[in-house]
């Protein structure tokens, strides 16, 4: 049972009561531990950009689900997906085997903290993220609401290697030079990538960079500020409280859906 099902196997396996079952339609490798995936979206699927659901295979009577962030925008006619590879991972073991035509399921309810909702209104959004952690922004950047609601938005990511960073760098290119997207981006959209453990940006941390500035002089823009800001953070336990005690001494409240604030935090992805 160590690789993923073939379409024969898992015809042996009914679909559970109450999840969309998804044709994959493309898979993109990144990295040995990372990759990208896009499957159909069923019609009556609605969710929110930034939102998650949960996701699992059809390779096992009570198959394992996992939340993943929806890192494609509301409007796709198609849902994609960020994924790392865990040696050994229940699901991602499987999951990194997928290929076009396989079946993915997806429980029906999406949610989250990601959202435009759960802000209150502001003129930078920052999204800050590293690894895997830059999916709901994927979706979240292709989403012609955020420019109607900031005047800059300014994501960024950490990654250990620069190769893990492509996924981010592509994304970012084909937002500014997607033809319905260029019109709502403009000039407004900045990226901030570095590697942590390679290269001329080693120990570049995103908390190392804000504290001592060079996140800003680096894009040209002015430091943080609760009167204009507002922020959004996925990432490793770790970087998410680091980044949430340096955005709390500097006067930001966390938000959530029934009550905005001026930053929120996604706390589904950590363990
Ligand atoms: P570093 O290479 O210095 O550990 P991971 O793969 O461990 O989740 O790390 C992904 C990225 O997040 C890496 O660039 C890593 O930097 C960075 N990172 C890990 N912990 C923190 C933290 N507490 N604050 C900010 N960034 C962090």
């Amino acid at each position: 049972m160590s690789s993923v099902a073939t379409s024969e196997e898992t015809a042996a396996f009914p679909i559970p009561a109450g999840v969309f079952a998804e044709t994959v339609t493309s898979v993109k490798h990144y990295t040995d531990r990372l990759f990208s995936f896009r499957m159909t979206r069923p019609a009556s699927f609605r969710f929110r950009s930034g939102e998650f659901v949960m996701i699992g295979l059809p390779n096992a009577a009570k198959p394992v689900f996992r939340a993943y962030s929806i890192a494609s925008p509301a409007w796709d006619e198609e849902l994609e997906f960020f994924s790392i590879k865990v040696p050994g991972g229940p699901l991602t073991e499987h999951l990194q085997k997928i290929r076009p035509g396989d079946t993915v399921l997806m429980r029906k309810k999406p949610t989250g903290t990601l959202v435009h909702d759960a802000l209150i209104p502001g003129k930078r959004l920052f999204l800050f993220s590293t690894g895997t952690g830059i999916a709901p922004f994927a979706s979240v950047i292709r989403d012609p609401e955020t420019y109607e609601k900031f005047e800059q938005v300014i994501l960024t990511q950490t990654c250990r290697e620069n190769a893990e960073l492509n996924y981010g760098r592509e994304l970012v290119e084909n937002t500014k030079s997607d033809e319905l997207m260029s019109e709502f981006v403009g000039d407004k959209l900045m990226f901030h990538a570095s590697a942590t453990r390679e290269g001329e940006t080693r120990g570049h941390r995103i908390t190392t960079l804000i504290e001592n500035g060079k996140l800003f002089t680096d894009l040209g823009i002015e430091p943080l500020n609760p009167e204009t800001d507002r922020a959004m953070i996925c990432g490793s336990m770790a970087m998410l409280r680091e980044i949430e005690g340096l955005l709390q001494a500097r006067g930001f409240e966390e938000g959530a859906n029934n009550k905005p604030g001026t930053y929120v935090v996604e706390r589904a992805f950590v363990d």
